[in-house]
This record gives structure tokens, sequence and C-alpha cells, in this order.
């Protein structure tokens, strides 16, 4: 008989994970501890903004016309208890208040919350980023005969759909052949179609997840090192990224200049490892990562710098700012942590009147940032601005049409805080154009 899933938590992950696993022809229970998103949820409806999802949603959910049925939503502890063989924990992990270290109590909860609901040979499957030696602990909690695996997820916004049913790679630690076994059962299909399974400890499956991570928010600051240099050199970091990157070794993705990394993992992940680092007593290992994240923020002064000398030096008061984006990256609605909005922010303090338009990403802006302005077009953003900034980088915004923005700004200077403009389709609509690290021209 086919297994049974839950899936708990139902955010980012939990909710691609929960339709992820319906498509794969899993019969799948979801729960969430807030009424109303279960309640969205049970409607084929996802609270966030993420490509493809509510379709892959709507082909499984029962109650919808012509879905498969497979996949129902619960608030109920007891309910998940009795349904699952394999219970997947999505639970969020996000940065304590004040400190480095990651916030575990939702972590903590759940498992307090399933463990006395569990039936005998049940596999509780942590998903969540956490930090190493929580899957040691946590399954020391877990009731006699109930298995723990610790399966870190590497989905990105934006891609989440194809990223669950496609990975990369499947990691998974675990302490049974017992447990192996019943998630290559679950993971037959994208095993099937080529992706790798790798099977290891606790620790070392925690640690994929944070220093894959590290890396990655390597790259990007060392490319915005990169940018620094090319700043005061006048050289030009988006042809030297193309050129180191011919370099399989180094390869072309994410090397990316501009005002860095946001969202709700890359920032927080690294100074949660970096804080975990130091109650092992390994804090020398990581003491670069404060550097990766000291680079990152810099960034988005340095943004703030560019628009001010962009505007002839001196205060921003009564300057007006137009802010092109607000999501910590296309294709979501995600503001978490986001570089746009810090830097409009930032400018907004400093006296600026700044306007913003996200295509996605203006009702989770206007709710964190309320007293910002916002525009509904990008042409009303730019509507009388002494300076335009590209600070995320949709695709809505290479498409704009530079002589139309030109009629309607105050002056024609554009920043591109992403390196994603067409330079010289804008130079040519007669506006000035500078981008982070490269030269003036
Ligand atoms: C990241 C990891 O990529 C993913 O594997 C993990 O599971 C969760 O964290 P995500 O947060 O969705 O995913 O975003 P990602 O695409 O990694 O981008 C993170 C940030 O880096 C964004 O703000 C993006 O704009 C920035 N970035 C990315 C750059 O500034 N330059 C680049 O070259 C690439």
């Amino acid at each position: 008989m086919a297994l049974k899933i839950t899936v708990i938590g139902t955010g980012y992950l939990g909710a691609t994970h929960a339709a992820a696993m319906a498509e794969l022809g899993f019969e799948v229970l979801g729960l969430d501890v807030v009424p109303e998103k279960i309640a969205m949820l049970a409607q084929g409806r996802v609270p966030m903004y993420e490509p493809g999802l509510e379709e892959l949603l709507s082909r499984h959910v029962a109650g919808i016309e012509g879905s498969s049925g497979r996949l129902r939503f619960t608030t109920s502890w007891e309910e998940v208890g009795a349904f699952g063989d394999v219970h997947f924990v999505c639970v969020n992990t996000p940065q304590k208040h004040g400190e480095y270290a990651c916030d575990m109590s939702y972590v903590d909860s759940a498992f307090a919350s399933l463990a006395p609901h569990l039936r005998e040979g049940a596999l509780v499957v942590g998903k969540s980023t956490v930090p190493v030696g929580s899957a040691a602990r946590l399954a020391a909690g877990l009731p006699e005969g109930v298995q723990l695996a610790w399966n870190p997820e590497f989905l990105r916004e934006g891609f989440a759909v194809n990223d669950t049913l496609h990975p990369d790679r499947i990691v998974v630690g675990v302490e049974s052949e017992r447990a192996e076994k019943l998630l290559r059962e679950v993971y037959a299909a994208p095993v099937g179609e080529g992706s790798p399974f790798v099977v290891t400890d606790f620790p070392t499956a925690e640690l994929v997840k944070t220093s894959a991570n590290s890396f990655l928010a390597t790259k990007i600051s060392f490319i915005n090192a990169m940018a620094e240099v090319c700043e005061a050199a006048d050289g030009d970091v988006v042809k030297l990224a193309e050129a180191i990157g011919h370099d399989e070794r180094i390869g072309k993705k994410f090397l990316r200049a501009g005002i860095g990394f946001g969202g709700g993992c890359l920032p927080k992940d690294i100074r949660a490892f970096m804080a975990r680092a130091g109650e092992l007593g390994a804090d020398q290992a990581l003491t670069f990562l404060r550097e990766i994240d000291s680079v990152n923020m810099r960034r988005r002064g340095a943004m703030v710098e560019m628009a001010r000398e962009a505007l002839g030096g001196g205060s921003f008061l009564g300057k007006r700012v137009a802010v092109l984006g607000a999501t910590f990256k296309p294709d979501s609605d995600d503001v978490r942590d986001s570089p746009a909005l810090n830097v409009a922010g930032q400018i907004h303090l400093q006296g600026g009147q700044v306007t913003v338009y996200d295509p996605k990403g203006m009702d989770n802006a206007r709710r964190l940032f309320p007293t910002l302005g916002y525009a509904d077009t990008a042409l009303d953003a730019v509507r009388g601005a002494d300076v335009v900034l590209h600070l995320t980088e949709w695709r809505e915004f290479r498409e704009l049409d530079p002589a139309a923005l030109g009629e309607v700004a105050g002056a024609r200077i554009v920043l591109d805080g992403r390196n994603a403009l067409d330079a010289v389709k804008w130079r040519e609509a007669g506006w000035t154009f500078r981008a982070m690290g490269r030269p003036r021209a």
C-alpha cells in the first residue's frame, strides 16, 4: 500500500512539499496551526506568490473539481498522527530577535505537539534548516518505536515547484536502514529521473544545508567585494564575472554583483551557522562568514551613497527617489530582509521622498514599511523622480520603455543596483545610467 504522508507547516516549504508529494501519487495531509492558512489552502489558494504553486495545489486538493483529491488540510495533530506513515516537519526557523542564533521554538513545538499522537513505526522527517545537533536532540524526545530522519530542502523561491519535483540532489540523514528505505520509497520518482540520493548521518545532513547556503552567500559577497575594487579602479565587475565564470571550477552562476543577498534564508542561515559554531567551540572556522555578511550589508549603503552622489551630493531632503523593486528577488512576493526595501528605507529616513513600485510585493512591503510612498505602476513611481533606482531585477523592469519613462521623470538618472538593465538602451533614450561595480561611461 502506498505510504501516507503528512506535512507539518504550510509556508513556502511545506505548501510546496505537500503539493509535490500529492503530484508524486501519495495521499497527503497538511497541517498548520493557523486556521486561516488552512482554509485558504483547502480552496487551492496559497498565501504567497510562487509561480505554478496554485496550479499544482489545485490539481490535488480534495473537493476541487477535477482534482486527484489526494491532498487535504487540517489543524488537528490527532488526525495527522493517526493518518501518517511519514511526517515531514517544514516549519520555519527565523533569526532570533537581536541575536545571531535561529529561533527553534516552532520546530520544538511542532515535535512536542506531534509526539503524543504518533503511531508505532512512524517516521518523522525534519526538513527545516536547523543548527547542527538539533536532530539528535529531537530524536531523543520521540516516543519509542518512532524514528527520525533529517532531509534538508534546497528549494529557491520563484522556482519552488520545479526544485521540489526535480531536486538537484536529495540528502537524507538517517540512523537506520528502515528510515533510508522509507525515504527511498518517497523519493523513488525523482531518484528514478536521476536526482542523486545522498545518505549520511544526522550532523552531516544538517550541515549540508547550512554549508551550501554559506557557499552561495560567499560567492555573492565575493563578487560584490570585486565590485568594490572595480569601483575604486574603474573596472567592470560584470565583465570580470563573465570572464572568471568561463573557468568551470568557478562557474557563472551566483556571480551577479549588486546590492547583495536578502530573503528569509541566506542572511539568517549564515548568522545562525556562526552562532552554532561558536557554541561548538569552532567559531574560528566561520569568522570569514562575518566578512561575507558585512560585505553584503555594505552594498546596501553603497547604493544609498551612489544615489546621493547622483543627486549632487549632500542631503536627500526634498529629493524624489523612485524605487523599482521591493522584494528580495524577482518572481516572489517575499520582502523579508529585502535589500531593495532596506535601501528605500535608508533614503526615506534621511529625508528623501521615496516612491516604491513592485509587481508582486506591494502588499507585503506596505505592511513592513507603511511610511514609504507607493505607486501602482513603474511609470507612476518614476513620475517627477529626481533619480530612479532599479533594486529588484523583475523582467517587467527590463522591458520598460526608457523613452516613455524619460517623458515623465523629473530627471533622467537611473542607477542599476542589480546589473540587469540594458545600459545602451537607457543611454540611447537620454538617461544617465550608472550601475554598481561598473565604469561611469
Ligand atoms: C536560497 C538558496 O538558493 C536555496 O537553495 C535555499 O534552499 C534557500 O535559500 P532563496 O532565498 O530563494 O534561496 O534565494 P536565492 O535565489 O538563493 O537568492 C538569494 C539572494 O541573493 C537574493 O536576494 C538574490 O537577489 C541574491 N543574489 C543571488 C545576488 O545578489 N547575486 C546572485 O548572483 C545571486
